[in-house]
């Protein structure tokens, strides 16, 4: 809503708090600088004290923005964008490393040194994209704020160890995000390895094995060997064929950040995961509270690229600082306005710090009492 409150006014103005309270108290407004002002008060004060009025609201103006960016034409079809889950230790990682090794040619595979958590693989079956987890924070920044951003999750489970705690969670992330799973029953290599068991475990949680009369789709496999790697790239292959995943591939980009840091040499420096339209080198993006011009964009496997369309993970060179994993980013065509609402951002956190470090300080006071 359009409120403001006294102290933040007084900000802005560079008026004293107490100045502008005597002000109001003059209007016959009675406040204290926690106090809110309804967006009236707030204009007339403001022009008694002889300023003018600029009337801009954030959402406002964040709205504006974004409906002018909009990606516009045609869909076309887009890869999906995978998350590999599971519990600790079951392989994701392994898999994912096969799966790229295998996928890569040699040449490139030398230039795969930083490793980040998301990146696209193109297989006989087409483009694939792929996030690793857990503990990656841009999963749990995603959950929280309810985004999509899977397509579909590969739930990898040893065969050796079976149904742990993270392998449970990871269901219930997928059943909440209405996302198709395909199970990668791993380690089928060891001795001790009991697959069947698995489904069985698998099957009291509601994922039926195909060839048990359901509709969940298990591969038996090995992220050591590579033993069947392919069935399950084939496997995610055609299942999201069966989405129809679509994006219009042109247009301003949009998309969300995955990771982010700051580098000794490079700076600030986001994975943005496209969704829609195109990123491109020099264009402005705004990406949380921050914004730049893309200084250049850098694949999962380390070169330069020109731009990237939906579904690619891009590394972004060039932002202001450091954006937080789940946060929206989003190019703006004139970079004025991207950093108006970058400065908003960081305003509107500016006081939520200040307001939660009010209510630490109060609760602290209450303990001593
Ligand atoms: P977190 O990221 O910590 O949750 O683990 P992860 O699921 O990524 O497991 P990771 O790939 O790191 O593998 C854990 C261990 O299992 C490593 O020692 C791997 O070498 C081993 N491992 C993974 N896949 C296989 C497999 O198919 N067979 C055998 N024998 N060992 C495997
Ligand atoms: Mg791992």
């Amino acid at each position: 809503p359009d409120t403001i409150s006294v102290e933040e006014l007084s900000n802005r103005l560079a008026l004293k708090a107490t100045e502008l309270i005597k002000q109001l108290f003059k209007m016959g407004v009675m406040v204290t600088k926690n106090d809110t002002l309804d967006s009236d008060t707030a204009t007339l004060v403001v022009e008694e004290l002889g300023h003018k009025v600029k009337h801009v609201s954030e959402e406002a103006l964040e709205e504006e923005v974004l409906a002018a960016e909009k990606p516009q034409g045609e869909a076309v079809a887009r890869p999906p964008v995978v998350t590999v889950m599971g519990h600790v230790d079951h392989g994701k990682t392994s898999l994912l490393d096969y799966i790229r090794k295998a996928k890569v040619a040699a040449g490139e595979a030398g230039g795969i040194t930083q490793h980040i958590g998301a990146y696209h693989v193109d297989t006989d079956n087409g483009t694939l994209v792929f996030l690793d987890t857990p503990g990656h924070e841009a999963f749990t920044a995603m959950r929280a704020r309810g985004a999509q951003v899977t397509d579909m999750v590969i739930l990898v489970v040893a065969a050796d160890d079976g149904i742990k705690p993270q392998t449970m969670e990871a269901i219930d992330h997928a059943k909440a995000a209405e996302v198709p799973i395909v199970v990668a029953v791993n380690k089928c290599d060891l001795p001790d390895a009991e697959p069947e068991k698995v489904k069985q475990e698998m099957s009291q949680h509601g994922l039926i094995p195909e060839d048990w009369g359901g509709e969940t789709v298990f591969v038996n496999l090995s992220a050591k060997t590579g033993d069947r790697v392919d069935s399950l790239l084939e496997m995610v292959a055609l299942q999201s064929e069966l989405l129809e995943l679509q994006a219009v591939a042109e247009g301003p980009a949009q998309g969300i950040v995955i990771e982010s840091k700051l580098d000794r040499g490079r700076g600030p420096v986001a994975t943005i995961l496209v969704r829609e339209g195109r990123l491109h080198q020099g264009d402005v993006l705004l990406a949380g509270p921050e914004y730049g011009r893309v200084r250049a964009l850098v694949n999962e496997y380390g070169d330069n690229v020109e731009d990237a369309g939906p579904s690619m993970p891009v590394e972004v060179l060039g932002l202001s600082g450091v954006p937080e994993a789940g946060d929206d980013a989003q190019v703006v065509t004139e970079e004025r306005k991207a950093r108006e609402i970058s400065e908003m951002r960081h305003q509107r956190a500016k006081e939520q710090q200040i307001a939660a470090n009010k209510r630490a300080k109060l609760e602290g006071m209450f303990e001593q009492m």
